[in-house]
Order: C-alpha cells, then sequence, then structure tokens
C-alpha cells in the first residue's frame, strides 16, 4: 500500500477569472495529521473543495484508497466545513440535524429506527453526552456544535478527514481537548486528516507534518519542528510578529 493517501500533481485553481490556487504539488500521508496553514485568502478552504470535487480544478488529485474514486463518497471522505450552511434560526435539535444526515427518509415521515439507534453511539465516539440528542443545535456551544459535525463526518468510517478551522470560537480548554480527541481518532482509527488551522501552536502540537500555504501556493511543507522556525513562519505569514513556538512538542502525537 502506498504511503501517500492522497497525491496532488500540479494542482490549480482559477475562479471567476482569478487564479485561487497554482501549481500545488504535494501528497497526504496516509494515517497521519496534515495541518494546513496560511493567511486569510491563502486558498486553504478552496483546496479542501477541490479534494471534495467541489470546484473544478486542473491537474490531479489523486486519490489512492483503492476504490474507485471518481466521485468521492462519505466512506472515503468525512467534511467539516468552515461555515455551517443552514440557517441557524431554524428550530432543529441535534437529533433532527443528525438524522438529517444520516438517512434518506424525509424527517416528516419520522427518524428511522436504525438512525436512532446510532446516535447515542455516534456522540459518544466524540465525547458527548446522549442528552445532548434533545438541545437545540443553535443553543449549542461552538464547540459542541463542532463535535457533532464531526461525528457526523466520522460515519461511516472515512479514511480521510478534512477539517476546516475545526477548532475556531472554540476556548483553549476545549481546543485542547478537541485536538487530543483528533489524536486519538488518527491513532486508534488510522484515519488520515487534514487539518486546517490558523493555530501555529495547536499544529506545533498536533499535527505530524504542515503544508503551509501562501497565494495559493506552497510556501513550505515538512514536520512541524522545521517549519516552526522563524525564517520558514516568517515567509508564509509575512511576519513573524506574535507567533511564538509551543515548549510541548514532545506531546505530539506520533504515527
Ligand atoms: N467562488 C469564488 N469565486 C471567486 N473567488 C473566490 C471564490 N471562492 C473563493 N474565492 C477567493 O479565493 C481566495 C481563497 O479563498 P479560500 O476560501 O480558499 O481561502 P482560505 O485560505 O480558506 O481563507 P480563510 O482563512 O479566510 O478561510 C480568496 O481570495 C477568496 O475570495
Ligand atoms: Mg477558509
Amino acid at each position: 500500500m502506498s504511503a501517500e493517501l492522497v497525491v496532488f500533481r500540479d494542482v490549480a485553481v482559477n475562479l471567476g477569472g482569478k487564479d485561487i490556487l497554482r501549481g500545488v504539488s504535494s501528497s497526504l500521508p496516509r494515517g497521519q495529521i496534515t495541518a494546513l496553514i496560511g493567511l486569510n485568502g491563502s486558498g486553504k478552504t478552496t483546496l479542501l473543495r477541490a479534494i471534495l470535487k467541489e470546484v473544478p480544478y486542473r491537474g490531479q488529485i489523486e486519490f489512492r484508497c483503492g476504490h474507485d474514486h471518481r466521485h468521492p463518497t462519505p466512506q472515503h471522505i468525512g467534511y467539516v466545513p468552515q461555515k455551517l450552511q443552514i440557517d441557524a434560526r431554524l428550530p432543529l435539535t441535534v437529533r433532527d440535524l443528525m438524522a438529517l444526515a444520516l438517512q434518506r427518509k424525509p424527517l416528516f415521515l419520522g427518524i428511522s429506527r436504525r438512525v436512532n439507534r446510532m446516535l447515542g453511539e455516534l456522540l459518544q465516539q466524540v465525547w458527548l453526552p446522549v442528552e445532548l440528542l434533545d438541545r437545540l443545535v443553535e443553543k449549542l456551544s461552538g464547540g459542541e456544535q463542532q463535535r457533532v459535525l464531526l461525528s457526523l463526518a466520522l460515519q461511516p468510517r472515512p479514511e480521510l478527514l478534512l477539517l476546516d478551522e475545526p477548532a475556531s470560537g472554540i476556548d483553549f480548554q476545549h481546543e485542547e481537548m478537541y485536538y487530543d480527541l483528533l489524536a486519538r481518532l488518527n491513532r486508534e482509527r488510522g484515519v488520515t486528516i487534514l487539518l486546517v488551522s490558523h493555530e501555529l501552536s495547536v499544529v506545533s502540537k498536533h499535527a505530524h507534518r504542515v503544508l503551509c500555504l501562501k497565494d495559493g501556493k506552497i510556501q513550505c511543507e515538512g514536520p512541524p519542528e522545521e517549519i516552526m522556525s522563524l525564517e520558514a513562519l516568517a515567509q508564509t505569514f509575512g511576519t513573524a510578529k506574535g507567533v511564538y513556538t509551543h515548549q510541548h512538542a514532545e506531546h505530539r502525537t506520533s504515527g
């Protein structure tokens, strides 16, 4: 089996006449956590959407999963988007939201017994209590919402998880817990993770590998220790000001 799960060859995306990604050639090592970092507008979300085939691209994105992968399916890829595309004012419970994602039958015909049985278990795998099912989605904290979405992205056992700024809007303590959860899922299930983050300290602690994007091009890539060097950071983020290296790199999970 190839050491890479996804290989990018000269990937380019043009949207509205603008080059959003250019000459992106890289790979995602199988079973590892890769962090994708870069400034606002550098093309991080666009790269995720290209992997999902949600935007047209030139070049190649090869998925070495052993399946026919002309069209990604939930078996291959779990995705937690940067923004929820539902109307937050909808009085939707967590149970409803999850059933909408998990069953084919329209919700007005009721939740199927199969799905009802699954819900508690799905929440447990992201360390959420079953009682959350009856809460309104809009009343959940940012961290709880993220974990509900993660539980859905983990269904049914994807080989690759794409997480777009999963910890934004989460406080430090819950952020740590969230990344511990990801590290555990990665370790125990071997799921490959591509994680978009602005948080360099988090990246250095939890990712096996870092990919930096700048203006739609790969600026640098390598192990976090290397990327955390100020020179590389300065290149990616324009300035090294306000950036610090993390002291706990030794806690990083191993693959
Ligand atoms: N459909 C589109 N049409 C035109 N331009 C777009 C489109 N989608 C994204 N862009 C532009 O592409 C660039 C990259 O966007 P993208 O969302 O990938 O950035 P990002 O790195 O995820 O940024 P952020 O950190 O803010 O989430 C931005 O300048 C954005 O305005
Ligand atoms: Mg984005």
